[in-house]
């Protein structure tokens, strides 16, 4: 008697145009080869996709951070999701390590737009039926996705390094209100004291330091965000912990944004060891020390596929 045969749609993973290193990574560990997929721009600047290989009832991950240029990554995703379904892909899960605009998800002013929610919108819109992300900038920004969301955090592969440091007296410092709770975690999962810096924003990507909420006076300060664009908030956060005598002060933020200029701004600062991720493609630095996600990434794409 034969088998029946299986019904399993097949796991196809492809890498949009932000991050071939990092989704060639994810296929290395899967034990997969990436379906063959050229996104490139016609003469007027609109993107051109095309996914040359078989997608057909396949259950279809697309690896894209939406990281600079933003929009052109979040346009050449959704076009590479439309794609897919009009192939015939049975499922479609956009992997975003980093998501852009996540920022933008409060009306700060008058006439500003709602842009996270606009950009998780986009996402269903394409036809992507759910979304794995990577330490969002809040944990309030899930309720911008209307598709199934699964919000990984990059705890078991950065709290590892910071704990082979071995510190007795580390502080886990928050440069901002909004990333207290994010402080707490690793505050608690390394056994290490807690202090925030309360920020202001003076204009759009500039950062003051006004004051430091806990005891940071001669002890070993891990400043942690989820993200370094300028660079200006950690410089700021560092630079009052060394005012109220912190002995030392590293940093750790999950995604390496980097505006022009930023790693610079960052490491001419009272900072000592930077750590960050892969999430997001860049040039490697000595300065800073990058943990990889890929294999995180692989686990969760893994076991997404076992599920019906
Ligand atoms: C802000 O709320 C975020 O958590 C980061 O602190 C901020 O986005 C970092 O931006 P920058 O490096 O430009 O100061």
């Amino acid at each position: 008697m034969h088998a029946a045969p299986s019904l399993k749609p097949v796991l196809a993973l492809v890498a949009g145009d932000a991050h071939a290193r990092l989704a060639e990574e994810i296929a290395r560990l899967i034990g997969i080869a990436l379906t063959p997929t050229s996104v490139s721009s016609f003469a007027d600047g609109e993107t051109r996709v095309r996914i040359e290989g078989e997608v057909q009832d396949a259950d279809l991950y697309i690896v894209q951070p939406t990281s600079a240029p933003t929009n052109e990554r979040l346009m050449s995703l959704a076009l590479i999701a439309d794609a897919a379904r009009g192939e015939g892909a049975s499922r479609i899960t956009a992997v975003l390590p980093y998501f852009g605009y996540a920022r933008q998800d409060v009306r700060k002013n008058p006439g500003e737009p709602r842009s996270a929610q606009l950009a998780a919108r986009i996402l269903r819109c394409a036809g992507i039926d759910r979304a794995v992300v990577l330490e969002l900038h809040s944990p309030a920004l899930e309720s911008a996705f209307d598709i199934p969301l699964l919000h990984l955090q990059a705890d078991e592969l950065v709290l590892p390094v910071v704990r082979a440091w071995g510190i007795a007296d580390l502080v886990i410092v928050s440069p901002d209100a909004g990333g207290l709770k994010r402080a707490q975690r690793y505050a608690s999962a390394l056994g290490a004291g807690l202090a925030v810096v309360a920020k202001t924003r003076p204009g759009p990507d500039a950062a003051v330091a006004l004051q430091i909420l806990g005891n940071v006076h001669d002890r070993v300060c891990l400043i942690v965000d989820d993200m370094a664009s300028t660079g200006r908030t950690l410089v700021a956060a560092a630079e009052s912990l060394a005012h109220a005598g912190a002995k030392e002060i590293h940093a750790l933020f999950v995604h390496a944004v980097m505006a022009p200029g930023a790693l610079d701004r960052i490491s001419a600062g009272p900072l000592r060891r930077i750590i960050t991720t892969d999430s997001v493609p860049g040039t490697p630095d000595p300065r800073v020390q990058v943990v990889p996600i890929a294999p995180i990434l692989a686990r969760t794409v893994r076991r997404l596929a076992r599920q019906p």
